[in-house]
């Protein structure tokens, strides 16, 4: 059985991921609609797999006997200038995110919830890779800085991500 604390706390990060789902979405409609399909195609994956997150979560949720409890999803921003920018704003997602997580694994440390720490190892190890993928991405969009064909090229490169990888 959960804790009322805990139960929240997993309420809280079900919003998150939820939230992320959204935000990732957002971003791949702005690359959609200015023409860079590839980003826009990356950043469709990465939503998908917010969602696979918050279905993990949703389901711990439900085995451990809890209640799941799902909250409005804030409008994520959409009002982008550079593809660097969308980046940069993932990346600043991610580190949130990865807080958030961390705070949670400390109360269930806290409340000696073995089980609720070993579900979230899984998402720490996920979000030292989110982190490092959003990171290593701006890294390479300030390398191409405004080399058209850079940046095309990098978006048929990014464009290549297809569902499933991580
Ligand atoms: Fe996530
Ligand atoms: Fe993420």
């Amino acid at each position: 059985m959960l804790s009322k604390t805990i139960e929240a706390g997993l309420n809280k990060q079900i919003n998150y991921e939820a939230s992320a789902w959204y935000n990732y979405l957002a971003m791949s409609a702005w690359f959609e609609h200015a023409n860079w399909t590839g980003f826009a195609q990356w950043m469709k994956v990465q939503a998908g797999e917010e969602l696979e997150h918050m279905h993990r979560l949703f389901t711990f949720v439900n085995d451990r006997g809890g209640k799941v409890a799902l909250e409005k999803i804030e409008k994520p921003s959409a009002d982008f200038k550079q593809p660097r920018e969308v980046f940069t704003r993932a990346t600043e997602m991610e580190r949130q995110n990865t807080k958030s997580i961390h705070a949670l694994y400390a109360v269930a440390i806290e409340e000696k919830d073995y089980a609720t720490q070993s579900h979230l190892k899984w998402f720490i190890d996920e979000q030292v890779e989110e982190e490092k993928i959003t990171r290593e991405i701006e890294g390479l969009l300030d390398l191409a800085g405004n080399d058209q064909s850079a940046l095309l090229m990098l978006n048929r490169q990014l464009g290549e991500r297809a569902s499933k990888d991580s």
